[in-house]
């Protein structure tokens, strides 16, 4: 029996050793000390053996047993470790490749467009501030100087959601002007911020879509003034446009969270069915601005008598359609494959002043 013993340790032995991978092993496993295994038929047989014979051959067997089950664990882990080995070397990954430049996919011509806008305002000392799309009352209308009965609220053709238990009706968003109010009640001046995002009104045609793209621009110090804001709109639009200078004219008009007020055309030129930017003898009308209004200063809890500043407000969407010559704002979101291969840009050049915006 001892000999039995001593020739099935060496005999598992050496399968063990021979085991070229967990599968193998696991069978070796199961063929020594599962229910019907070698190791655990000889255990069965100790109910057979006399008392005196049980004495020495039950130690005996419970130490193959265990000296089985190390020698497979410890197999076991050296395959586990030569498995991950394979692995990792199987997945093994050369950073320092250059990145495919057949990238599939391009960035949308909106998305291309905030990624200059954000770039062009950095570079002047902007943050870029956000705000949820879904605003309440006092964000997107009262703390803008619209209070209720405002006639300037039916000009909006806001998306009401329905009331919640406190009978309050959040709305989606008409403009990104409410970002403003949340920079005014969260941060300290001086303030610098551009709020790029979704905005949403009740309205459709070739150049309105229920859900566009604004972006707001704020700035609040102790001395900001109309000069600060032309020069800024200059500086803005001459690097959007990539054109060595631009002419604009401020026409005054009215907004209920601006004193003045005024919408800024740039001039241009309608050659053979393309807009030039920079001269000519049109004007294109091309966003909205002012001196912040006192009363949203207050209602932000800044001391007009101490701080004023400017802010603007322009549509992205009609940005990129200028720029990169579409006529339908509603291609925009159609989702044709298409149309996204023809004017996306490529993922991977990421518009920079210094690289070129559009290039
Ligand atoms: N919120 C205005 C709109 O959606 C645009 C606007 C005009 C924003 C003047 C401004 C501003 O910040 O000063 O029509």
């Amino acid at each position: 029996m001892q000999e039995q013993i001593s020739s099935l340790k060496d005999g598992i032995s050496a399968d063990v050793h021979a085991a070229s991978d967990l599968d193998g092993l696991e069978a070796i496993r199961v063929a020594a000390l599962g229910k019907k295994g070698s190791v655990s038929g000889l255990m069965k047989s100790l109910g057979g053996m006399s008392p005196d014979e049980r004495k020495v051959m039950g130690p005996a067997l419970n130490s193959l047993k265990g000296e089985v089950a190390d020698l497979i664990a410890a197999r076991k882990s050296v395959l586990e470790d030569a498995a991950l080995d394979a692995r990792l070397a199987g997945e093994r990954l050369d950073v320092s490749l250059p990145a495919s430049p057949h990238a599939n996919g391009s960035v949308h011509p909106i998305s291309q467009v905030m990624d200059e806008i954000s770039e062009i305002f950095a570079s002047l000392g902007f943050d870029v501030a956000e705000g949820p799309d879904i605003e309440n009352d006092f964000h997107n209308f009262t703390a803008l100087n619209i209070p209720e009965e405002h006639p300037a609220r039916q000009d909006h053709d806001t998306f009401y959601l329905q009331a919640n238990e406190q009978g309050e009706r959040k709305v989606l968003r008409t403009h990104t002007s409410p970002v403003q109010i949340r920079t005014m009640m969260s941060k300290e001046p001086p303030i610098r911020i551009i709020a790029p995002g979704r905005t949403y009104r009740s309205d459709s045609d070739a150049t309105h879509t229920p859900m566009f793209h604004q972006v707001e621009g704020l700035v609040i110090d102790k001395d900001t003034h109309l000069g600060h804001l032309k020069g800024t709109l200059e500086a803005f639009l001459k690097a959007f446009f990539e054109v060595d200078a631009v002419t604009l004219r401020l026409r005054p008009s009215y907004f209920p969270f601006t004193e003045p007020s005024m919408e800024v055309d740039v001039q241009c030129s309608f050659e053979g069915g393309m807009v030039k930017i920079g001269d000519g003898n049109d004007w294109l009308e091309i966003l909205g601005s002012g001196m912040v209004n006192t009363k949203v200063l207050e209602a932000c809890n800044l001391d007009p008598t101490v701080y004023q500043g400017f802010a603007f407000g322009c549509g992205i969407d009609r940005l990129a359609m200028l720029k990169y010559g579409m006529n339908d704002l509603r291609a925009f979101f159609d989702a044709d494959l298409r149309w996204l291969r023809h004017y996306g840009f490529r993922a991977l050049d990421l518009p920079t002043l210094a690289g070129g915006l559009s290039r």
